[in-house]
């Protein structure tokens, strides 16, 4: 073929496609009724999506600050979401049945499930299952492990040296602490500090959402195509199975040989796993797919969460001293244990204005309808639609948090003292007004480990070191794309080891 005619082919070829987006996106005119931040055309729409991959938390702050109480729309790349304002409609939201507004379906489009995990990790949830019940019933008697590899990680990662303030970058080595902290219980010693491990479960994790991403960057025809292109996730789950197989297959056999009257199982995440899992999942593929997946959900929300609160702290280190006091007291009378951490209430307050104030995501809860469904206010959201809650502007509105836009690390633990002890101003605790781990049925089942694994690392720290930013107050910028934020992985903390008093 000439070149006139490779020309021809190729204008044909982007005209379809091009046609094939705006009908794409005409498809949403049925949410004309519901207000629009953006133009809203289906070309100028674009305009809006493009917008939003650099500026949505000041698109959707606009939403919120123009519709609040109610409910607006955003343009994505692929779609229009519909975002929801303010307690009502979140406790509205919070009773919606699975098959009117999904959880899974909502994932399985923002994940790429199909091309990522595999549908199966979300047909057969075993591991939220476990999630729930064994890891939450069993963090009292592995919560010395928890903090031994705390210790043992800090103690790898921190400056020892005695005399003088060492920089730290802080992103990348609380990531490695947390994998290595979580994999205690999830895979146990020596494997939760093998490098060729930890660098699998944080690859896979971030690349499920670069993959997912670029996929949803897509034309909902290309899916089939440039989602088999790009995933990785038959080498991730052979790369995992070539590390667990010698535990798992070990225990398989073990419990095979003793017809499931086995008594000397370890008590972590792989023995839950294989517990609860039925025949058909009762394997090493499916074993480190669960695995995989428990990372992916764990990992980046801790790690992030966690570094938002260090440099608040760092940017507030007069805080340091009422946390290392409560911190001291409490653990030398009760050790490091789980009970030790339910005491700590100044730090898990810290932590929890520490996720108020600076928040992973802006929608930290996202369904899909299933069919058409109207709220109570009438509005219609068309079958096929993704509905989000907004999560920052209302964690900063003075309606519900008294000085909002001041970090005030100690308000939750004031208002426990002042309202009888009242657990929704715990950390792990969700309301429809506080929503980091989400709320209602699909609330994080993993925020009770995490709220204790937090406040343990906060007190290892606080009691081992001094704590500053280099430039006084000056806390470097968050990282934002679309909308999630991560604390900014260049930024640095100043560390200085406290001498033993
Ligand atoms: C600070 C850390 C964490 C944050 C901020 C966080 C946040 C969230 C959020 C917002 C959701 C969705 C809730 C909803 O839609 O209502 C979620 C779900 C989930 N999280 Fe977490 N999470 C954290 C740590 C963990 C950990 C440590 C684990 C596992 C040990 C975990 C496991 C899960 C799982 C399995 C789900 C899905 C629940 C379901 O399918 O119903 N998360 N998390």
């Amino acid at each position: 073929m000439d070149s006139a005619g490779l020309f021809v082919y190729g204008l044909a070829v982007a005209v379809a496609l091009l046609l094939v987006i705006i009908y794409d996106r005409c498809r949403f005119s049925e949410l004309d009724a519901i207000p629009a931040i953006g133009p809203s055309g289906a070309l100028t729409s674009w305009l809006g999506a493009f917008r939003f991959i650099k500026h949505a938390p000041a698109m959707v702050q606009e939403g919120y600050q123009k519709h609040k109480g109610g409910m607006f729309r955003v343009p994505l790349i692929d779609r229009w979401v519909v975002v929801l304002t303010g307690p009502r409609l979140i406790e509205e939201l919070r009773k919606v049945p699975e098959d009117e507004l999904s959880f899974d379906h909502a994932m399985r489009d923002l994940l790429q499930v199909k091309y990522t995990f595999g549908i199966d990790a979300q047909e057969y949830p075993y591991h939220v299952q476990v999630t729930r019940n064994h890891l939450s019933r069993n963090l009292q008697v592995l919560f010395p492990d928890v903090c031994g590899e705390i210790n043992h990680a800090f103690d790898a990662i921190m400056p020892s040296d005695q005399d003088g303030w060492a920089k730290v970058r802080i992103y990348p080595e609380i990531m490695k602490a947390m994998c290595r902290v979580s994999n205690r219980i999830f895979v146990g010693l020596p494997l939760c500090r093998s490098p060729e491990f930890e660098a699998l479960q944080q690859q896979f994790a971030l690349q499920v959402v670069l993959r997912a991403t670029l996929v949803n960057f897509f034309p909902k025809f290309a899916h089939p195509i440039i989602g088999r292109l790009l995933t990785n996730t038959p080498s991730s789950i052979r790369r995992c199975m070539a590390i667990l197989e010698p535990i798992v297959q070990g225990r398989l056999e073990n419990i095979e040989q003793c017809k499931g009257e086995w008594n000397a199982q370890p008590n972590d995440m792989i023995s839950w796993l294989i517990d609860v899992s039925d025949k058909e999942h009762r394997n090493l593929r499916s074993i480190c797919l669960r695995i995989l997946v428990l990372n992916f959900a764990a990992l980046h929300t801790s790690a992030q969460s966690f570094t938002h609160a260090l440099l608040n702290l760092a940017t507030y280190p007069q805080y340091c001293t009422p946390l290392r006091e409560e911190a001291s007291a409490v653990i030398n009378q009760d050790g490091w244990t789980k009970d030790a951490m339910k005491k700590l209430n100044k730090m898990d307050s810290f932590l929890k204005e520490s996720q108020r104030f600076s928040g992973t995501t802006l929608f930290p809860m996202m369904r899909k309808a299933m069919r058409p469904f109207v709220f109570s206010d009438g509005t219609v959201i068309p079958s096929g639609t993704h509905v989000v809650v907004a999560s920052s502007p209302m964690h900063l509105d003075e309606e519900y948090f008294e000085g909002a836009s001041e970090f005030q690390p100690f308000r939750f633990s004031k208002r426990r003292q002042d309202d009888g002890e009242d657990p929704q101003f715990l950390l792990a605790s969700t309301s429809p007004s506080y929503i980091p781990f989400g709320y209602g049925h699909h609330a994080c089942p993993g925020r009770f480990f995490a709220s204790s694994v937090m406040k343990a690392m906060m007190a290892y720290l606080v009691l081992n070191y001094d704590i500053k930013l280099e430039k006084e107050g000056e806390r470097p910028p968050d990282e934002w794309f679309m909308m999630n934020c991560s604390p900014n992985r260049k930024a640095e903390v100043m560390f200085r080891r406290r001498r033993p008093t």
